[in-house]
């Protein structure tokens, strides 16, 4: 369903997206309190927010502070994680510019990506750096990456994109993900418990057991571990830092090479935030009937174009279960695409981690909104008077 102002699924779904937004919503009372402020305030008044994050019903909320703060919103997406029912509810009663479908192939997210620009946002808010990526490679672009105000990312991929990879830019990006608040509380605990339940969702396996081999030991990858070892799997964490996989060890995981680990695996879960973790020649090594799946921000993580190239036939047994059959009969089980399985194949991170992540990520833009002036132009961490008004904000919320 296609406008100038949005491209969803089906208009038709808003009343379903209205529920599921009303129930986070219920969820979620450090943005309502946030919102009773900038309802007053109005400190985004005359501004366009563009944002790159999830639409599902949490990032609904979110929405309906920023615009209660006087924002008007253009958002996107990633693959595979739209609801598209709380698509068409922001459309049709909140007004929002939405370019996001749940089935959109990457290359149809960077075209909602660019549409997003194309709005003109004065501020952005960006998740793996699709945002940041366009701006600095696209000519038409070039004027608006001059006029923006100032930006936020969200996660580590694009934090570590805009720190490595890309050149630097002409306004200020506060990264949400460098606070312990969001690397513990979301990345650690949300992340952990959301993973899992996405692939018991996805799958309806028992986990007690199995083998599972874990990729990647950092914030969320040890949420990951932890909390499939307290289902009863027989965790494996495999991490290149060697720091890293030592510590993982003295946690009492199995650890060793990839390569030596890789055929024993039932499961496979990759959440490195890296790119080509998994190649081919891995595939041929693991053992048939594996399933795998990926938590890092793109399915590039474990090469799902190279894998379904390699694939002989790929069939649809469930929502979200694809199995690949490789050169000899051997069996892959692929959930989600290699998309984000928390968000996939379940409801992404816990209502109320979502709750403190998106109020760093508000108080960050309102810092943007109201002080852009007094930050750099380069990546940078959120300012600390925000992270402990965040924290303290939680604190009240669930401790009391
Ligand atoms: N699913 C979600 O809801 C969600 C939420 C937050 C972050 N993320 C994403 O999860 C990914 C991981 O984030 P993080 O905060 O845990 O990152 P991190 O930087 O804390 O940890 C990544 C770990 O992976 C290891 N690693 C990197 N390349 C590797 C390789 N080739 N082989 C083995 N280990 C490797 C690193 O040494 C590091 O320990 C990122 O893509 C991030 O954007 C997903």
């Amino acid at each position: 369903m296609t406008s100038g102002k949005h491209k969803i699924k089906d208009i038709g779904l808003s009343d379903a997206g209205k529920d599921r937004v009303d129930w986070a919503r219920a969820n979620m009372p450090i943005l309502r309190a946030l919102k009773e402020r900038l309802a007053k305030e109005q400190p985004f008044k005359g501004h366009k927010i563009g944002i790159c994050l999830h639409v599902e019903a949490k990032t609904g909320v979110w929405l309906d502070t920023l615009m209660a703060g006087g924002a008007r919103i253009a958002i996107t997406g990633s693959p595979g994680t739209t609801q598209d029912d709380t698509a068409a509810y922001l459309v049709r009663d909140m007004g929002v510019e939405v370019f996001a479908w749940r089935d959109e192939t990457f290359a149809e997210h960077m075209e909602n990506a660019e549409r997003v620009l194309d709005a003109r946002p004065s501020l952005i808010a960006d998740n793996g750096g699709d945002l940041h990526y366009l701006l600095s490679s696209q000519d038409k672009f070039r004027e608006l990456s001059r006029s923006l105000q100032g930006a936020t990312e969200e996660t580590t991929t694009g934090a570590n994109r805009l720190r490595e990879t890309l050149p630097s830019f002409t306004f200020p990006t506060i990264i949400i993900n460098d606070t312990m608040a969001k690397r513990i509380v979301e990345n650690r605990y949300g992340v952990g418990i959301s993973v899992v339940d996405g692939i018991m969702r996805t799958t309806n396996i028992m986990l007690g057991g199995k083998a599972v081999l874990v990729i990647g030991y950092g914030y969320c990858g040890q949420g990951v571990a932890q909390r499939l070892r307290g289902l009863g799997a027989r965790v494996t964490v495999v991490d290149h830092e060697p720091m890293v996989q030592l510590e993982a060890h003295l946690e009492g995981f199995n650890t060793g090479t990839l390569e030596a680990c890789i055929g024993g695996a039932d499961i496979i879960v990759t959440v490195t935030g890296r790119d080509g973790v998994l190649q081919p020649d891995h595939y041929k090594q693991m053992r048939d009937g594996v399933i795998v799946c990926n938590a890092g921000q793109n399915a590039s993580e474990l090469s799902a174009i190279e894998l379904y190239d390699m694939a002989q036939d790929v069939r649809i047994l469930r929502p979200d279960i694809e199995q690949l059959t490789l050169d000899g009969g051997k069996k892959i089980f692929l959930l989600a695409r290699g998309n984000l399985i928390n968000l996939a194949g379940g409801d992404g991170n816990p209502i109320e981690v979502m709750d403190l992540g998106l109020a760093l990520q508000t108080l960050s833009l309102e810092c943007l909104a109201l002080r852009s002036e007094t930050l750099e132009c380069k990546p940078q961490t959120v300012p600390q008077d925000i992270e402990r008004a965040t924290t303290r904000a939680a604190l009240e919320a669930w401790v009391g």
